[in-house]
């Protein structure tokens, strides 16, 4: 489904309808089909009411039917993007969301909105896991309870872990779109009106590097490695980069953080040789034992400890 018929879908609901969502959304944490009898006792209203509602969204294709040894039913992943969605507006985060994506790959579908006040900003609906923390025991053990959740609990993960880099290293100074708010598996940050690198001919590519490194410092001095850092997840708005893109960070005490630094570091160099220009690698490594030093290794686990702690609430 496009996200023109996911706001069409959004728009067509009501109360009861969202109820019922929201309803599923919890039993789902017991059952993979939720018996249509505990619809109706959680929801408390009418049977007249729920049958109605579970046709309509079954229609919209925000629930799936179980043909089988009782009626139960099933959330789809566009109906945890209306509930996404639904409560990012009522935080009053975010005003309206436009049709069409701006950028749709595997990993995130991202759409421009906006929040109130007319600010632009950009929604990200992470689709998959790509958090290195998946791998992490506690949360392996919580989707043990919710296997067959897992992508979507992947995708949650990701989502919050993202969203804590993008506060901690905009809080550092580095240029990031500022964080606006995480729910479920969606990000809500600011728009940043520019291009990837890697479609641009910066006017001065040694000023996009510079941002780039002061980024990268940033972010260590708050013990975040990017992980994934390329001319695809740098913007470029007039003279200024930021980047993009921060799920898969890994923590300044990573037994392999240095190896995965470095790899970012290359990867850019790679890219910018074509101006003669280079981040030396030297140097940030030794910024990065520096700040090893002093980045406490609870303070790692605290912020890894809150998003599953959001996960799991
Ligand atoms: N804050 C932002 N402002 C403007 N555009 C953005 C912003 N965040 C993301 N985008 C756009 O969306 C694209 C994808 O975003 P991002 O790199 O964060 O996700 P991804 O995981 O690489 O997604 P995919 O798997 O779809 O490539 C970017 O290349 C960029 O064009
Ligand atoms: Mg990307």
């Amino acid at each position: 489904m496009s996200i023109k018929s996911l706001v069409d879908a959004y728009n067509a609901l009501d109360k009861v309808d969202l109820r019922i969502l929201r309803v599923m959304e919890i039993a789902h944490s017991k059952y993979i089909y939720i018996p249509y009898k505990l619809i109706v006792n959680w929801s408390k209203y009418d049977e007249e009411i729920i049958s109605k509602s579970l046709s309509k969204l079954n229609k919209l294709k925000l629930i799936q039917r179980m043909r089988g040894p009782y009626e139960g039913y099933r959330l789809t992943f566009r109906s945890y993007d209306i509930l996404a969605l639904h409560t990012l507006r009522k935080m009053n985060k975010v005003v309206s969301i436009s049709p069409t994506p701006i950028g749709a790959g595997k990993e995130a579908e991202v759409y421009v909105g906006e929040a109130p006040g007319g600010l632009k900003v950009v929604l990200k609906f992470h689709r998959t896991g790509t958090s290195s923390f998946i791998h992490v025991r506690r949360f392996r053990a919580f989707l043990k309870k919710r296997r067959h959740l897992t992508k979507l609990y992947e995708a949650r993960l990701s989502a919050q872990m993202e969203y804590i880099a993008l506060v901690e290293v905009f809080d550092a100074g580095g240029k990031v779109p500022e964080p606006i708010a995480a729910n479920r598996h969606v990000v809500a940050m600011r728009y940043v009106d520019g291009l990837e690198l890697y479609r641009v001919d910066p006017a001065d590519p040694r000023a996009v590097l510079e941002d780039v490194e002061a980024t990268v410092e940033a972010a260590l001095s708050r013990g975040i490695i990017h992980g994934d850092l390329t001319q695809y997840n740098v913007l470029v708005a007039g003279d200024e980069a930021y980047v993009i893109d921060w799920p898969q960070w890994v923590p300044i005490h990573h037994p392999n953080a240095s190896e995965i630094l470095s790899r970012d570091l290359i990867e850019l160099n790679n890219y910018f040789k074509k101006y003669n220009i280079e981040i030396n690698i030297e140097k940030i490594n030794k910024i990065m034992n520096e700040y090893k030093e002093k980045v406490s290794p609870e303070h790692m686990s605290k912020l890894f400890t809150d998003a599953l702690n959001i996960l799991e609430r």
